[in-house]
C-alpha cells in the first residue's frame, strides 16, 4: 500500500493518480466541457482567471497537433488518451479599476489551481488525467498558434484507465499510485524549519 493518510482527509485527494494505460474510449464534448467548467471556478489573483485550455479529442486534427509535440516517451502511452489538453496562461492581466495590462506574478500559481480542479472533476466522472511536462514548448506554440504574452505549462492526457497489461513491461511496473513525503517534510508551524 503506497498511499496512506497521516490525517483524516477526503478520499478524493488520495485516490486521484496519473495512470498511463488508457482504453481509448471516446470522451464526449459535454464531458470534457465539464472538466473546463470545474477549472473555471478556481480562485485567482484579483479574479484574473489567467488559465487557457486548448484541447483536441482523439482522432481530431487538434489532438494530432498537440500529440506531435510530446516527447517519444509520452507519445508511447498518450496515444490512447481520449483527449489532450494544453494548459496555458496569460502572463499579463488588467487589474480591476485599471486600464493597462501589467505582468501577472501569479499566473502560473493560479493556473496550477485550475488544472487541479480539472483533474478532480475528471475523477468524479470516471476519467483519469495525466499531466506531462515532456513536450516541445516551441513546437506546441507553433502548432496551436499561441501568441506572445501566454505561457505554456503542460499537456494533460484525459482518458479512461485501462489494464496495466496494455503497457510495455517497463511501464507496467510503474503503473501504480506512488507515495508522498511525510507531512513533516512540507509543513511547519511558526517558522521555516525545513532542511534547505
Ligand atoms: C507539470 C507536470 C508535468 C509532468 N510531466 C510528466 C511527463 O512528462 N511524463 C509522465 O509520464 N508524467 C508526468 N507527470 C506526472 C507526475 O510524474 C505525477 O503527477 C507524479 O509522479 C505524482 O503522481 P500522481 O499524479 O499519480 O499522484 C507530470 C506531472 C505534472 C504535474
Amino acid at each position: 500500500m503506497t498511499r496512506t493518510a497521516q490525517a483524516p482527509v477526503d478520499r478524493r485527494f488520495i485516490d486521484r493518480w496519473s495512470p498511463r494505460s488508457f482504453t481509448g474510449k471516446p470522451i464526449s464534448a459535454a464531458d470534457i466541457m465539464s472538466l473546463f467548467e470545474a477549472a473555471r471556478w478556481a480562485p485567482s489573483t484579483s479574479n484574473t482567471q489567467p488559465w487557457r485550455f486548448v484541447y483536441g479529442l482523439a482522432g481530431s486534427a487538434g489532438f494530432e497537433a498537440i500529440f506531435s509535440t510530446l516527447v517519444p516517451f509520452n507519445q508511447g502511452w498518450a496515444q490512447r488518451a481520449s483527449a489532450l489538453v494544453a494548459v496555458l496562461s496569460a502572463t499579463q492581466s488588467v487589474a480591476p479599476g485599471t486600464a493597462q495590462a501589467k505582468p501577472s506574478p501569479n499566473h502560473a500559481f493560479d493556473t496550477g489551481a485550475a488544472w487541479m480542479s480539472l483533474a478532480l472533476q475528471a475523477e468524479t466522472m470516471g476519467w483519469r488525467t495525466h499531466a506531462m511536462g515532456g513536450f516541445n514548448a516551441d513546437a506546441l506554440r507553433l502548432q496551436l498558434e499561441v501568441p506572445a504574452g501566454f505561457a505554456v505549462h503542460c499537456v494533460v492526457a484525459v482518458g479512461e484507465q485501462g489494464p496495466r497489461e496494455n503497457l510495455p513491461a517497463a511501464l507496467q511496473e510503474r503503473e501504480v499510485p506512488n507515495a508522498r513525503q511525510p507531512l513533516e517534510a512540507m509543513v511547519a508551524e511558526g517558522r521555516f524549519r525545513f532542511q534547505a
